[in-house]
This record gives structure tokens, C-alpha cells and sequence, in this order.
């Protein structure tokens, strides 16, 4: 298993204050940005766009900036996030007209490819793309909003997929989001997760490095 990554979600920063928080979320510990972008057409939620990616990077934000697209069509959007400094870009199958193509348009311009199932998405995509993935991320709550409950049956989902990823011999990171807690990360990570975004459970906090730390020491256990 790869070391573990823990990726607060800007979705539940303080978007007033958007540079200043996610330069002291990092301070506190954050191992990378999760950036969720949503189109109010695939989700029933506006988030933002690369334009404020580019801004995160001209601010000086170094650390990876993992993109999370919950949006179509997919395929504009990759060349607009590779251009404002995404580091790795995540799309759901349903909403790529070609998922083949788009997994590889990710890669050929420079950033890491994931594929995204949501809480009742069949993983059967997977039958054919696992040379081209660099992560999948399986979500753990319906895709929309932040600060919603961990949905069970992901854990034996999880395991599926964590099963399917040792067996391809391919380099995969297995990605959760969605109710990521301090009180529901060990089991999450015992179900084969490698990568755990959470969105309310830091930012809401009133010390970020506490909830960071705290996580971090159930990974441990
Ligand atoms: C949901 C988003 C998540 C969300 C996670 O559609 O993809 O990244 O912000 O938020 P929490 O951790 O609050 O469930
Ligand atoms: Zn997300």
C-alpha cells in the first residue's frame, strides 16, 4: 500500500478567503487539495471553475490539486484544468461520452487519470481501464454537497475494488470522499483506501491540525 494522503475538500472552505485557507489547511498537515468542481447539470450544485484553480497556483500554492469534475460534457474541462495547474483530474463515467478517450486526453496533458463511481455505480468500467488509471475514486455519499453521511456499503465496495487494484499489478490509488471522519477513517483504510478527502470534517473544525493529526493517528492504529 501507498503511504496515505489526506486531501481536505475546498468545497467546505472559506471560499472568502479561499488562498489563506488552503495555505494554512496545508500548514496543518494536508497532504494535497481536493477541488470540486460542480455544474449544476450532473450535480444539483455550483462550485467553481479552472479560473479559480489558476488563481490557487498564482497565490503560490505548490501542493498537488487534485480535481474532482462532477460536470459534462468532461473533455473541455480537462485541457482548461491541465492549463491552470490541476494536478490530477477525476471524472464520472457517466458524464464522459468516451470514457477511454477522456482517461487518456488526462494523461496526455500532463496530469494523473481517475475514474469516479458513485455510491451505486456498478464497477464494471474497470474491466477495461486499468492500465489507464493512476486513481479511482469511489464515493461514499451521493455527489452534490458536503457535510453528508458515509454510506455503509462503500466499505465492501472498497474492498472490491482494493481487491481488483492488487490483482491488475497496476499502480492505482484507491480514493474515497464523502463523510470521511476521525471516528470512520480506520475502517475506511482497513477497507483498502489509500486516499481519504473530507471536506466538513476539517473545515468546519475550529483547529484544522488537530483534525488532521487526529485522523493521521487513527491511521496509525
Ligand atoms: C461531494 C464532494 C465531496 C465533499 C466531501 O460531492 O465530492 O468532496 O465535499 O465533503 P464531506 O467531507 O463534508 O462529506
Ligand atoms: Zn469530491
Amino acid at each position: 500500500m501507498k503511504p496515505y494522503l489526506i486531501a481536505p475538500s475546498i468545497l467546505s472552505a472559506d471560499l472568502a478567503r479561499l488562498g489563506e485557507d488552503v495555505e494554512n489547511v496545508l500548514k496543518c498537515g494536508a497532504d494535497l487539495i481536493h477541488f470540486d468542481v460542480m455544474d449544476n447539470h450532473y450535480v444539483p450544485n455550483l462550485t467553481f471553475g479552472a479560473p479559480v484553480c489558476k488563481a490557487l497556483r498564482e497565490y503560490g500554492i505548490t501542493a498537488p490539486i487534485d480535481v474532482h469534475l462532477m460536470a459534462t460534457p468532461v473533455d473541455s474541462l480537462v485541457q482548461d484544468f491541465a492549463k491552470a495547474g490541476a494536478t490530477s483530474i477525476t471524472f464520472h463515467g457517466e458524464a464522459s461520452l468516451h470514457i477511454d478517450r477522456t482517461l487518456q486526453l488526462i494523461r496526455d496533458n500532463g496530469c494523473q487519470a481517475g475514474l469516479v463511481f458513485n455510491p451505486a455505480t456498478p464497477l464494471s468500467y474497470l474491466d477495461y481501464v486499468m492500465d489507464k488509471l493512476d486513481m479511482i475514486l469511489l464515493m461514499s455519499v451521493n455527489p452534490g454537497f458536503g457535510g453528508q453521511s458515509f454510506i455503509p456499503a462503500t466499505l465492501d465496495k472498497l474492498r472490491q475494488v482494493r481487491q481488483r487494484i492488487d490483482d491488475s499489478g497496476f499502480d492505482i490509488r484507491l480514493e474515497v470522499d464523502g463523510g470521511v471522519k476521525i471516528n470512520n477513517i480506520a475502517q475506511i483504510a482497513a477497507a483498502g483506501a489509500d486516499m481519504f478527502v473530507a471536506g466538513s470534517a476539517i473545515f468546519d473544525a475550529p483547529d484544522y491540525k488537530k483534525v488532521i493529526d487526529d485522523m493521521r493517528a487513527e491511521l496509525a492504529k
